[in-house]
């Protein structure tokens, strides 16, 4: 028996080391880094801290290297100008198959028979022209009845709360009514499936790359399992006369034949999707402007100038775009991932080319270059709320490198089959929900020289941020719109 464990262990180590060995570098492969652990690679630097990982290794192979992950090779590029021409190629490069092993691990889902492009099209119809303007007023209305009912005995007396969990409960639970929509609109049942939405999506980077501990196991799934029962299918169907973001979705998957369970299993999937990034950004934005004087009161002057005119006429905010423009590329840090289907040769801006290998995967990561680049973004770490404005107030858009105009000075939002379809919604709740925030209330700082809390490190590749820490906030409602409004 012990010989033959000693021979199975001597077969995988075997095993490995072939696999080690086996990979060389051929001619127009981008240079190969296998790092010093077989098979493992350099998968601990990229699960702790990918950003560093992949900065140290562009300081050390430049715009494209390909490493060993976990047994996976995968070549991340990271030369901008060229993202789109290599996304554009959907035959070599495959979104579907990487998104579908992540479907299972994290949310228990299989959508084998599921068609992407038609869900794609009805997605981007859905959040643009009157639909858009019907869902950023909805969204507004839902707001204001949040925020009336979280002080609702002494709404001028000072209140105290954590600043992330204060803009995440907010934008979540208005941003779930907006596009769920449920008969069923109870505020206890928001309350719970935004806290458990919160157990369930602290544990999700560690779900995508299987290192959560087996408590952390217990908690997502159990979070996972209410998420399901409160996220009925029926209660989506009962009657409203406009069809809510939710009931479009679930029609989508009824004509694919999808079971019920597995609905259940896709609205969850598309819960987070919708849901967990306007509320880590409203955090930012808002962070980023009570820690820096200068940017709070220009953003405050230019949206109060806009007061008096209708909510839909309040579009012409440069200040306040560059501000939240300047938030998402300090913080917005997607990883944008496909499958390589076959050898492809990409062409950087530089004109050098190289070939990108069958079965391997590719990277992107707009968050390292365009978004922190020091050749494009002086002082790339520091946040300044004017870097998306030219000297005369206008929209800056133009960025050059080493006198090359860049495609993009930033990219939160992915880019070609990852461009997300709910950008102009997420800027249109950004903006309401700090307007809001900024015109009727007072809300300060309980420290006036707290500083940023740092990053959630283990977040880098799942869309915006998250801190490790928080911001203690006090608020209260302005006395003046206290007397006009209850
Ligand atoms: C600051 C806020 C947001 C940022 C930075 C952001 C960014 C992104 C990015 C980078 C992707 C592509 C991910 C990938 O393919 O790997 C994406 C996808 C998506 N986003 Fe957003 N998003 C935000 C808010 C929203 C909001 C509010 C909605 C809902 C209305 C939304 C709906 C979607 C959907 C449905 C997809 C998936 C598209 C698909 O699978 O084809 N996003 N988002």
């Amino acid at each position: 028996m012990a010989w033959a464990l000693v021979l199975v262990l001597i077969g995988v180590l075997s095993a490995v080391f072939l696999f080690c060995t086996r990979r060389k570098r051929q001619r127009n492969e981008p240079p190969l880094d296998k790092g010093s652990v077989p098979w493992l690679g350099h998968a601990l630097e990229f699960g702790k801290d990918a950003a560093k990982f992949l900065l140290q290794m562009k300081e050390k192979h430049g715009d494209i290297f390909t490493v060993c992950v976990a047994g996976r090779y995968v070549t991340v590029l990271l030369d901008s100008n060229c993202y789109d021409a290599v996304l554009a190629d959907t035959q070599s490069l495959s979104l579907t198959h990487y998104s579908q092993i992540l479907m299972d691990r994290i949310f228990n889902l299989q959508l084998f028979n599921h068609d992407p492009v038609s869900e794609r099209i009805r997605v981007d119809q859905y959040f643009k022209g009157s639909s858009l303007s019907r869902l950023c007023s909805s969204m507004q209305n839902n707001l204001q009845l949040l925020m009336a009912s979280v002080n609702p005995q002494n709404p001028t007396e000072w209140k105290k709360d954590r600043l992330f969990d204060f803009c995440y409960s907010l934008l979540f639970k208005a941003g779930y009514h907006t596009l769920f929509s449920t008969e069923n609109n109870n505020s206890a049942e928001f309350t719970e499936v935004y806290e458990e939405f919160r157990r369930f999506d602290k544990i999700l980077p560690k779900l995508a790359r299987r290192s959560a501990h087996r408590d952390e196991l217990k908690i997502a799934s159990s979070a996972r399992k209410r998420l399901w029962e409160l996220l009925c299918p029926d209660w989506f169907f009962t009657g409203t006369v406009a069809q809510s973001w939710m009931q479009t979705y679930l029609q989508h998957l009824k004509e694919q034949g999808i079971d019920r369970q597995t609905q259940r299993r896709a609205m969850l999937l598309q819960l987070w999707v919708t849901q967990c990034n306007a509320g880590p950004a409203a955090f930012w934005l808002l962070g980023f402007l009570l820690t820096h004087a200068e940017a709070l009161k220009a953003v405050k002057e230019e949206l109060c100038s806009l007061q008096h005119l209708p909510l839909d006429k309040r579009e012409d905010t440069p200040i306040f775009n560059s501000a939240l423009k300047e938030t998402l590329r300090l913080r917005a840090a997607a990883l944008i991932t496909r499958d390589v289907m076959q050898d492809k040769m990409i062409k950087l801006s530089s004109g050098q080319e190289y070939v990108l290998r069958h079965g391997d995967r590719l990277c992107i990561f707009p968050f390292l270059s365009p978004q922190m680049d020091p050749q494009i973004h002086y002082e790339p770490e520091k946040f300044k709320f004017d870097r998306f404005l030219n000297s005369d107030g206008t929209e800056k858009n133009k960025f050059c490198k080493e006198g090359l105009l860049m495609n993009y000075g930033t990219m939160p939002w992915g880019a070609r089959s990852s461009l997300c379809p709910g950008r102009h919604f997420a800027v249109c709740a950004l903006k309401r929900f700090v307007l809001m925030i900024l015109t009727q209330f007072d809300l300060e700082l309980c420290d006036c020289n707290a500083r940023m809390p740092p990053v959630d490190l283990n977040r880098y590749g799942f869309g915006v941020l998250q801190p490790d820490g928080d911001l203690e906030i006090r608020f209260k409602l302005k006395k003046k719109i206290h007397n006009v409004k209850l």
